[in-house]
């Protein structure tokens, strides 16, 4: 058994997916094998968490600045992208998971985009756990594209800058209709946000893992979700405060 209070899981769960790399390069392989073991993980933890009944699952697949790796390293991620995408789908489909993409997808090869969009397409009446895949994601482009919208719908008379709040500033985000993360896992004992959903984190727990990706397994994942529910969320406030509100 996981030893896990099925009430107290985060709502919404992100994880920087570290170490596939490192995983191969320690084995003598190829960066891609560990690539490839990596989507395995991304099967075995997308299932886990589906069946543990978390509401939202996001994870870091391919950062903005992902794109200045080698040219082989980029085509070959690029490749076994789609290739999850397209094989996942019967899967979500049967496991009621709504898929969902959030980074620049403009930036993606056409094939690459097709079968995202057919993904989100086919999985948009789910209402199971929405998987969200962050592909060519960078926080602060996303910061940026939020202010030059803004900016684009005060002078145009949509938007009032009095008006501009936490909330409204929220809806201009590429995670406009996803809560905010209340924990992150990384993975290969790296601690650093990396330019992942900076604004989104404020509140959200941390968690490092030294294991790296190819290996992170379900027992991890409850070893982990373990730390999370034995953690106080005070959001600023005292201790006190929390118990009396209660
Ligand atoms: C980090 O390992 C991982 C990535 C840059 C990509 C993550 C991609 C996958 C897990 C596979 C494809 C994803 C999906 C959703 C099918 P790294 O290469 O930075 O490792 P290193 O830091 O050890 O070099």
């Amino acid at each position: 058994m996981h030893g896990l209070d099925t009430e107290k899981l985060p709502r919404h769960l992100a994880i920087i997916m570290d170490g596939n790399g490192r995983w191969a390069q320690e084995r003598m392989l190829k960066r891609i094998i560990g690539h490839q073991r990596g989507v395995e993980t991304v099967r075995v933890i997308v299932e886990e968490c589906s069946k543990l009944g978390i509401r939202y699952l996001t994870l870091f697949a391919f950062s903005a600045e992902n794109w200045l790796r080698p040219k082989t390293e980029v085509k070959a991620l690029m490749a076994l992208l789609k290739k999850y995408i397209k094989a996942e789908v019967s899967r979500m489909l049967t496991n009621n998971i709504r898929f969902n993409v959030i980074g620049n997808r403009d930036e993606l090869p056409p094939d690459v985009n097709d079968a995202v969009q057919d993904a989100i397409d086919r999985t948009a009446a789910k209402t199971g756990m929405v998987l969200t895949l962050a592909l060519s994601y960078g926080a602060r482009q996303e910061i940026i594209q939020a202010a030059v919208q803004m900016a684009a719908d005060i002078s145009s008379g949509g938007l009032n800058p009095a008006a501009l709040d936490e909330k409204r500033f929220s809806s201009y985000l590429f995670t406009s209709s996803i809560p905010d993360p209340d924990f992150l896992i990384r993975t290969s004992g790296e601690m650093r946000i990396s330019n992942f959903l900076l604004w989104q984190l404020a509140y959200t727990e941390l968690y490092f893992s030294n294991v790296n990706w190819p290996e992170f397994s379900r027992n991890e994942l409850h070893a982990a979700l373990r730390d999370y529910q034995s953690r106080e969320r005070r959001f600023g406030r005292t201790s006190a405060q929390l118990q009396n509100r209660s």
